[in-house]
């Protein structure tokens, strides 16, 4: 195997990258990054990883979520807070349902670089380069705007910064305290039409966790707080190549800027700079698998080689309509290598449609239909769907339609605001993991 280091990648062909016409600036950039600390540390990491493991053998579950693309502007303690809260709701949701410990994964501090269908989009006759997430550019159509900008990479690593340090101190200070889950409501659960299926499902964990304290006779330390990693798409190389490291006493080389970089499904060519860049990366790494070729055994020689247990998760988006086409034949050549990996599911990215007057939208029917039947395929095939990956938000956006309350395509007007893919609100999100939590359970 040829040499691996943290720049290898730029020898081949990289796709998704932005065209910066200062490459001086980019450099300076990628340089200061890179003298920087951490944002996590290869402990985390390594934990991560055998948790990842226990999932890929049905012992726990991971629950991956949030934005489909984070904005510099929502880096607040309302959205940080609104994000945190429906995530540990849903893990809550979750954990009562399958009996299994979940792990909890935030698409969160640094889910800033998206992969886009083409380099330009035009208005009016006018072309200028896509928006391709703030940690490139801005979203308005303007030339200055849209220029890729390397300043942000700065930016968006400060904001990466700022939002772990405000999720970890939430966490320590007692907010996901498991006996006080009633602080993680959000206001507008009461007016839910499963207001109170979700408040007998906090009782209920708040009366085990006294009954094995009573059992215990004192306080059941490990399990009183919950644990939170992060992930985001590793798109952007120059920027994961800055925060790759060694560090003292371990093998190998961790890209801390996370603890779970995934592969997008735009990017998973062989010979090209991505599968490049994270074969060499100790961190557990997830591939994202849509209904585009992939060789699936090449794909594991190059990324997991040594079968590592908790290294690889393949996370499948295939859509409602192929997913019962698709996933027994990707079971079946996972199978045929002997190698074991985590499957996960993201119901989201094959289901996403436009409406009649042109909104990118996404029916809570049909990823809940692609969930369930993942769940059975698996079943039917011999494996274990062992996770699912969704884009939610904790406010209460109108981007999919459907669920309890019926959201219908003329309400998606009234709070659409995600600037790359339609996610679930708040409600619908918990929802939907009652909805697996019940199929799973
Ligand atoms: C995403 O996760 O937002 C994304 C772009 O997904 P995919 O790579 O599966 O299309
Ligand atoms: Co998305």
């Amino acid at each position: 195997m040829a040499t691996w280091t943290p720049t290898t990648w730029q020898e081949k062909i990289t796709s998704q990258q932005p065209i910066y016409v200062d490459v001086d600036a980019l450099g300076a950039s990628v340089e200061q990054l890179s003298t920087l600390p951490p944002l996590v540390s290869s402990w985390e990491i390594e934990t991560l990883k055998k948790q990842l493991a226990d999932a890929a053998n049905g012992k726990r579950f991971l629950l991956q979520a949030g934005d489909c693309a984070e904005r510099f502007a929502d880096c607040t303690p309302e959205r940080i807070t609104g994000q945190l809260k429906v995530l540990l709701q849903m893990s809550l949701v979750l954990v009562h349902s399958t009996k299994r410990r979940v792990i909890r994964v935030g698409r969160l501090a640094g889910q800033y670089a998206k992969p886009r269908s083409s380099n330009d989009e035009t208005i009016d006759g006018v072309t200028l380069p896509s928006y391709r997430g703030d940690l490139v550019n801005d979203i308005e159509f303007s030339e200055i705007a849209r220029k890729p900008n390397p300043n942000r990479l700065l930016r968006g690593f400060e904001r990466s910064a700022m939002t772990i340090n405000f999720v970890r101190a939430l966490i320590d200070g007692g907010f996901a305290d498991l006996h006080h889950p009633e602080y993680w409501d959000l206001g507008f659960v009461k007016h839910s039409p499963r207001a109170s299926e979700y408040q007998n499902i906090v009782a209920s964990i708040a009366e085990s966790l006294r009954f094995m304290e009573t059992l215990a006779g004192e306080s059941v330390g490990a399990i009183n707080r919950v644990e939170f990693f992060t992930s985001h798409e590793g798109l952007h190389l120059h920027y994961e190549q800055a925060q790759t490291r060694q560090v003292p006493r371990r093998d190998g080389w961790y890209n801390l800027s996370c603890h779970f970089p995934w592969i997008g499904a735009r990017t998973t060519d062989l010979d090209g700079g991505h599968v490049e860049f994270f074969r060499g990366i100790t961190n557990p790494i997830g591939i994202k698998i849509g209904t585009h070729e992939v060789d699936i055994e090449k794909l594991l020689d190059a990324l997991h080689p040594t079968n590592e247990p908790g290294r690889l998760t393949l996370i499948h988006r295939y859509g409602a309509d192929k997913v019962g086409d698709a996933l027994p034949k990707l079971i079946e050549a996972v199978q045929s290598t002997g190698k074991q990996v985590l499957f996960v599911c993201d119901p989201m990215h094959g289901n996403t449609s436009k409406t009649d007057s042109g909104i990118k939208t996404r029916s809570f029917d049909a990823i809940l239909s692609e969930l369930e039947q993942s769940i059975d395929i698996h079943q039917n095939n011999n494996s274990t769907l062992g996770g699912v990956h969704v884009e939610v938000c904790g406010q209460n956006v109108t981007e999919c339609t459907g669920g309890a309350r019926g959201l219908d395509e003329a309400g998606l007007g009234d709070s659409y605001e995600t600037l790359v893919d339609p996610r679930l609100n708040y409600e619908q999100s918990i929802e939907l993991a009652m909805l697996v939590g019940q199929k799973l359970g």
